[in-house]
Parts: C-alpha cells; structure tokens; sequence
C-alpha cells in the first residue's frame, strides 16, 4: 500500500509543503518573503507573521497539486528545528492540529538530517540513483557547515565543522560588505559568472582536520575594500564581477579542500574508510546550490573518479520535499512525536 506523507518547512525565511507517496515526489510547494528585502536579512518576527500568511495556502496548493484528497494522507512530518522559533511555531502547530484533525501520526523533523536525506527524493519514474551507505555529506548551508558520515537513513555523525560562521554567512556577509542586496550568496554567484576568479586573492586559515573558519575570510575581505575604496570610492562598483567571483572562488575552494582530505586521508577520521573503496561523497543545503561548488565537484568526479551526489536546485534551498521524504523514513520505523512536541532553536539531533 502506498503511503502519502504531508512535509511542512518553516525554519526560517521560506513557507513549505509537499507531499511524497512513499519516497517518490508528488508536490513541493514554496512561499518565499520579500519583506525582509528591505532590511537586508530576516527579521524574525516578520518571518513569523509571513509564515501565518502562507502556511494554510501553501499546504493547499501542495495538497491539490499532488492531485490527493486530505483524507488520504497517511502522515504529517514537520521540521521542529534548528531555526527560528517563532517560524518554526508555525508549521509545529499547523502540524499539530492537523494530525490531530486527521487522527493521523504526527512526525518531527530536523532540518539538518533533512537536507541530507533530500537525496532520497525520488522522480516520477524513479530513475534517479541515490547515494549507497555509509557516505560523506557536506552540508553547506546559512548557519551549518558540517561533514558528516552516514552510516544509514538516521545513523549520522558530524566529523567535522565551521568552528566559527557557516559557509552561507560568508557568502552572504561578503555580499552585505558590497552593499549588495539580500540574500547574498544567490546575487554573488549570478554576479561571479561575468567575473574572474583569480584576480584578487585573499588569505585562508590554516584550521586541522576536518574543521572549517569562515570568520577571517570576512575581516579581510573588509579591510581589503576599505584600504581600496579610500584609494577609489567606485572600487566596488567597477569591480563587482570579479569581487564577487573571487570571493566565491576562495569559498568555493575552502570547502573543496577539506572535501579532498575527508575523501582521500582515511586516517584524518577511522570511520571515513569503505575498506579501499571511496566512499559516495554528497552535498546539502543552501550553498550546494552554488553553480562554482557545483562545477568543482563536477571537476573532481571527472579528475578523480568520485561518485558524487549534487541535489536539484529545488532541494538545495530549503523546502518540505526532503521533510517529507525524511519523514518517510521515520514512519517506517514507526517513530512518531506526540502533541506535546516544542521547537527547538539549536541544533540537538546530531
Ligand atoms: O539551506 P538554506 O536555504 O537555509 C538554511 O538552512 O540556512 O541556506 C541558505 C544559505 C544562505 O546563506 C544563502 O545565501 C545560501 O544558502 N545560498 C547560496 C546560493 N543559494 C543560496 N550561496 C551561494 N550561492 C548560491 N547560489
Ligand atoms: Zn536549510
């Protein structure tokens, strides 16, 4: 028998619903917010407010589309953190009552396994491979940058991380730096793809391991541009393609790095070995979206022969496909919350 399983994404700037019958795509529908435009970042209360807005069409529109009637559902998966609590609110009680309508079960999400488990989703004709375990994920997103290692659906292990900002606040405070507006990181890579990456060079750290430090790449791309806009105030102006493609390049070449260490150094971690064989090597969250990150691991399939995982566009941003399709997983495990579940801000579950 076939199971329907309704996902719902609050966490942060983005009202989502979809709907999956069992881990094949049915509907993924998105509300982003264009009020917080204007103030170059999210403004949480706004955020809470717009979700209010969007949440009940949202869910409608997913409903209709995946061309299902409500009473068919089998489940209501929602992500219950990390991120903004009052965002994560209200999908958490839209959740709630409506499991509770349908006297369905209700399952909590973490967003951050869900961005990884978004390589699950299936096509319609469910052609697409998916990743085999135990394999490496890299989640790259607004506030995480983490490798993790897999061992199964919800076996998962963070070997190494951003002690400092996430690879997504790099993009998007180099971005707030050039006055560009928000979100950041999108507007730098349609920038970068007019610009030369090589032409301005800025210094990376030197962290061990498998750890990640974004906060100095910002320090000097700041006094970089103030020492040269004292020289020539239209600095930024006449520059922003390569600014842009510079700074994505070095990001870009930051994550790889580390990337090629966890790949190949099977000593850096002992989990990070598939005896002699590498292991699949995937992306997830915001930044995997990003068309140089995209390209280098690309690159590094064909250089080195890594099988790589690189989701579509729609499920790199945040979206309730990979709630669901995380979702789906936990009801075959039967591992429902109950309605006294709260949101959590930080992450907990890894
Ligand atoms: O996963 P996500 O949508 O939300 C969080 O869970 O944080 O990630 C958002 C982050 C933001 O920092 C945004 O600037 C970045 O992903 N991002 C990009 C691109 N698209 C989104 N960064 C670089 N290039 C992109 N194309
Ligand atoms: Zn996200």
């Amino acid at each position: 028998m076939q199971h329907f399983i309704l996902g719902i994404e609050s966490s942060c700037d983005d009202t989502s619903a979809a709907i999956i019958a069992d881990d094949v795509i049915l509907s993924n529908v998105t509300a982003g917010q264009e009020v917080h435009r204007n103030f170059g970042g999210v403004v949480p209360e706004l955020a809470s407010r717009a979700h209010q807005q969007n949440i009940i069409p949202v869910i409608d529109t997913a409903i209709q589309k995946a061309n299902i009637g409500k009473n068919q559902l089998s489940a209501i998966a929602f992500t219950r953190g990390p991120g903004l609590l009052g965002s994560l609110l209200v999908g958490t009680s839209f959740a709630k009552a409506f499991s509770l309508g349908l006297n369905i079960p209700l399952i909590e999400v973490d967003h951050l396994q869900a961005h990884i488990l978004s390589h699950f989703i299936r096509n319609t004709d469910r052609t697409n491979p998916v990743p085999s375990f135990p394999f490496l994920c890299l989640t790259v997103s607004g506030g995480h940058t983490q490798f993790v290692w897999l061992r199964d659906y919800f076996d998962m292990e963070i070997i190494g991380q951003t002690i400092d900002d996430a690879a997504g606040e790099a993009f998007d405070k180099a971005a707030k730096i050039m006055g560009l507006p928000y979100p950041g990181g999108p507007m730098i890579d349609k920038l970068a793809q007019d610009g030369d990456p090589k032409r301005f060079t800025f210094s990376k750290p030197n962290i061990p391991g498998l750890n990640f430090s974004f906060s100095g790449l910002k320090t000097s791309f700041l006094y970089f541009l103030r020492d040269e806009l004292k020289k020539d105030p239209g600095f930024i102006e006449k520059n922003k393609h390569d600014l842009c493609a510079s700074i994505q390049a070095t990001i870009v070449d930051m994550l790889m790095s580390k990337l090629k260490i966890a790949i190949n150094d099977t000593g850096v971690h002992p989990r990070v070995s598939t005896r002699g064989k590498l292991p699949d090597v995937a992306i997830a969250g915001g930044v995997s979206a990003n068309s140089g990150l995209r390209k280098a691991l690309e690159q590094a399939r064909d250089n080195y022969g890594w099988n790589i995982f690189i989701p579509p566009l729609q499920y790199s941003t945040d979206n309730a496909a990979m709630i669901a399709i995380a979702g789906y997983f936990k009801f075959l495990k039967g591992d429902f919350s109950d309605q006294a579940a709260i949101p959590y801000a930080r992450s907990k579950t890894m």
